[in-house]
């Protein structure tokens, strides 16, 4: 029996990683251009990503059956200038497509900010779609929320699934019937940041928003008032600040890419107070497991696990693939989980660091 593999590309800290190989698929090679990620990734994986992926030589890379890509969707506003998909020096969503010229992989999954949809009025989205369509594969897409997959986050994503010999049913995916809440993610224990009362101030009559969220209150921190209209100090959006106080009652707001200080800030009925979600909590409401070894740097780490992938939504998703028959060339052998433990601890020398 051959056992199911994959290539993490643009792999991050393997949020992909942890859901492909839960799901009983082996890993043969990643790729990650930040020697901070690399190094978390090595220390949980046992192996180090290769490095920028316009250096990598396609042709060496090990056949796989799955490639992922939870890509970065900044340089997608060039995307419509059409620079052709086999030029190197094109978008980085064009690595990919090279490498999946090259390697000719089964499936392919893509993960990206739902406002991909939308840049440039869906035209880079369409030229993306078009891309992995001329390269003779079945492209379905949806948006997928952590919180339909056992995770009290309000977090929606577009995922597109490529398969080469029919097209992945998105529908098939069945989402959680019960929305988790954040109290049961919570940290028994921790070095915990409560705010003085002072410090916020709770509205009355709180309501639960189609989305999960239970908006009870804002932070009322002077400096944040400074140039902005009076009465929307709270609207995070509009400021770019995340001012808001949520209950545990419901789900979490989104944890972003560029928050590297972690002001998530919940409101716990049961002691009357407010306080800072752990970086534990954050790591929890993405799916990552206990005992997963984050960066040293607790700035990096909110980065980090902001950039990442709701592994929960990964795991279904792969099921789905599998039950779905896409792999045709391989009968998928579930491997053994190895526990942290059991990985061979390599030396670590990051380029970088
Ligand atoms: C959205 S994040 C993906 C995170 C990943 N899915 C995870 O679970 O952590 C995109 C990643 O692509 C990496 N990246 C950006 N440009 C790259 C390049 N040229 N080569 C390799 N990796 C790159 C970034 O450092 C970032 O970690």
């Amino acid at each position: 029996m051959t056992v199911a593999t994959f290539a993490d590309i643009f792999a991050g800290i393997g949020g992909f990683r942890i859901a492909l190989e839960k799901a009983g698929l082996q890993c043969l090679y990643s790729c990650e251009i930040s020697p901070e990620c690399r190094q978390v990734y090595a220390q949980n994986f046992g192996d180090v990503p290769e490095i920028d992926i316009s250096e990598v030589d396609f042709e060496k890379i090990p056949n796989i059956n799955i490639i992922t890509a939870g890509f970065p969707c900044q340089p997608f506003s060039i995307c419509g200038k059409r620079k052709g998909f086999a030029d190197k020096r094109g978008t980085i969503f064009f690595y990919i497509c090279e490498l999946i010229k090259i390697k000719q992989p089964e499936v392919v999954i893509l993960e990206n900010v739902k406002h991909l949809l939308h840049v440039e009025k869906g035209s880079n989205f369409r030229v993306m779609i078009n891309a992995l369509e001329s390269l003779n594969y079945f492209v379905s897409y949806q948006i997928l929320n952590a919180k339909d997959f056992g995770l009290p986050q309000n977090r929606e994503r577009v995922f597109i699934v490529a398969s080469k010999h029919k097209p992945f049913d998105f529908s098939q995916i069945e989402p959680e019937q019960n929305i988790q809440i954040l109290k049961s993610f919570l940290c028994d224990r921790a070095n915990f940041e409560y705010l003085d009362p002072s410090e916020y101030t709770l509205i009355e009559n709180p309501k639960k928003q189609d989305s999960g969220l239970i908006f009870v209150g804002y932070r009322n921190k002077s400096i944040w008032k400074t140039g902005i209209r009076p009465n929307t100090e709270h609207l995070s959006r509009v400021h770019r600040q995340p001012n808001r106080i949520y209950s545990v009652g419901g789900v979490h707001p989104t944890l972003p890419s560029q928050e590297s200080s972690g002001r998530f800030f919940i409101y716990l009925p049961e002691e009357d107070r407010v306080r800072k979600l752990t970086i534990q909590e954050c790591y929890r409401i993405m799916g990552f497991p206990e005992h997963f070894k984050r960066s040293q740097s607790l700035s990096e780490s909110y980065k980090q696990i902001g950039n990442s992938v709701a592994t929960t939504v990964v795991y279904k998703l792969v099921k789905a693939i599998l039950q779905q028959d896409l792999l045709h060339k391989s009968s998928v052998q579930t491997l053994p989980l190895v526990s942290p433990k059991q990985r061979k601890l390599i030396q670590l020398t990051i380029p970088g660091l």
